[in-house]
């Protein structure tokens, strides 16, 4: 452990809003349900429910997730409009820690062509929505919508608007996936230091990181985040999310944890339970995990070369950062294919019961190699058909 003193990261996990915003990804009340109570369980600080707006089946679960859960703050998203500020309210209000998380768009790019207003009616929006929702709750989150694309001046009025009013946390998105992780980090350290003078208790408020994935800078962005003195992530199980997603609430949380060398950072999230809540993601949103995928990939712990095969036996430090364990996965595993090597080779003859000598090792391992270039992955039953084969040849 190193004595720099490790600053707590907030997990704000939003699998069930922009996680299931992702086209194909929607679930039913019992799933979201189901995916709630595990993001409970595992130790996300702030769990966004949903849209209480959206719909009456989002609404229903939002509702009922804030009802049933007793740890963490339940977060409803609403628009800068009455009906949904109200509506989110609503759905939150009977959590143990209700949230209400309201959002405008910021950049020019928006408020020309979506929003069709000026810079000024924003300015009164964001005070008139952040108060609405600060007398229905006392914790509220305010969103730049598209921070990455909007002058930092005008960000920064934003951002003192919305603590003004009451917002506690202020989230700067990189709604398009655009920013690189030095403008991130910087433009969180301009906010920060414009709001400094001008609010009450600037160290009160939580700066929070939200990113997609377009140029697949969502992990590196939201890390850059925190030394740029944000201390809550906003993130998904599986990186899932609008386009191509979120930051990974998995990847987030190993980098802290096993750069804890070079991220003085740490998060209540019991990473044992990272593998589970994968799989059970993907379960119910029928979106498969890449088998590369970094942490949760079926390959994640996998190795095939014999080269690797070979420093693993000896020591697992020599190819793995982190033990499959940390994140709830049973073992390494050496995958037997044409890269493998003699020594993987006999390590998993032993596995399977078998002691041979130096000959019938090398006749089976010849045999095994030759399997290899035809079949891409040698199954643990291919190998012990070859091998019964060449006992059965030497006794004939
Ligand atoms: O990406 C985004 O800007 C959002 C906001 C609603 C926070 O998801
Ligand atoms: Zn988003």
């Amino acid at each position: 452990m190193s004595d720099i003193a490790h600053d707590r990261v907030v997990i704000f996990d939003t699998t069930l809003r922009d996680g299931e915003q992702c086209p194909g990804a929607s679930m039913t009340f019992e799933e979201k349900l189901e995916v709630a109570d595990l993001l409970d369980e595992m130790g996300v600080d702030v769990i966004e429910a949903g849209f209480p707006i959206a719909s009456n089946g989002d609404f229903d679960s939002v509702a009922e997730i804030a009802r049933r859960t007793r740890r963490a703050v339940i977060a409803g998203l609403a628009r800068a409009i009455p009906a949904d500020i109200a509506r989110a309210g609503e759905a939150v209000k009977s959590a143990q820690r209700p949230r209400i998380h309201t959002f405008v768009s910021t950049s020019p790019i928006h408020l020309e062509h979506q929003m069709r207003k000026t810079q000024e009616q924003v300015i009164d929006i964001i005070s008139g929505t952040v108060t609405q929702a600060r007398n229905l709750v006392d914790d509220v989150e305010w969103s730049a919508m598209d921070a990455t694309r909007t002058p930092i001046d005008y960000l920064s009025r934003c951002v003192e608007t919305a603590i003004k009013a009451g917002a506690t946390t202020i989230n700067l998105p990189d709604t398009v996936g655009y920013a690189t992780p030095s403008e991130y980090e910087a433009m969180f350290r301009r906010v920060r230091a414009y709001i400094q003078d001008r609010v009450a208790n600037p160290e009160r408020i939580v700066f929070s990181a939200h990113c997609h994935d377009d140029l697949g800078l969502a992990v590196a962005n939201s890390l850059a985040a925190l030394a740029g003195g944000a201390r809550q992530i906003e993130c998904t199980i599986n990186g899932l999310g609008e386009r191509a997603g979120n930051a990974a609430l998995e990847e987030v949380v190993m980098a802290i944890r096993t750069r804890r060398d070079v991220l003085p950072f740490e998060t209540g999230i019991d990473a044992g339970m990272l593998t589970r809540a994968s799989k059970m993601v993907s379960a119910v949103t029928s979106f498969p995990v890449q088998y590369n995928k970094a942490i949760v990939g079926r390959n994640a712990f996998a190795h095939e070369s014999g080269i690797h095969q070979d420093g693993m036996l000896k020591n697992n430090t020599t190819y793995e950062i982190m033990t499959p364990e940390s994140v709830g996965v049973s073992k390494t595993s050496l995958v037997m294919g044409k890269h493998s090597g003699r020594a993987a080779f006999r390590d998993k003859l032993k596995a399977l019961g078998y002691e041979l000598g130096e000959n019938a090792l090398n006749d089976a391992f010849t045999r095994f190699k030759d399997l290899a270039d035809r079949k891409k992955v040698v199954y643990d039953e291919d190998i012990e058909a070859l091998v019964d084969q060449g006992i059965a040849v030497a006794h004939d």
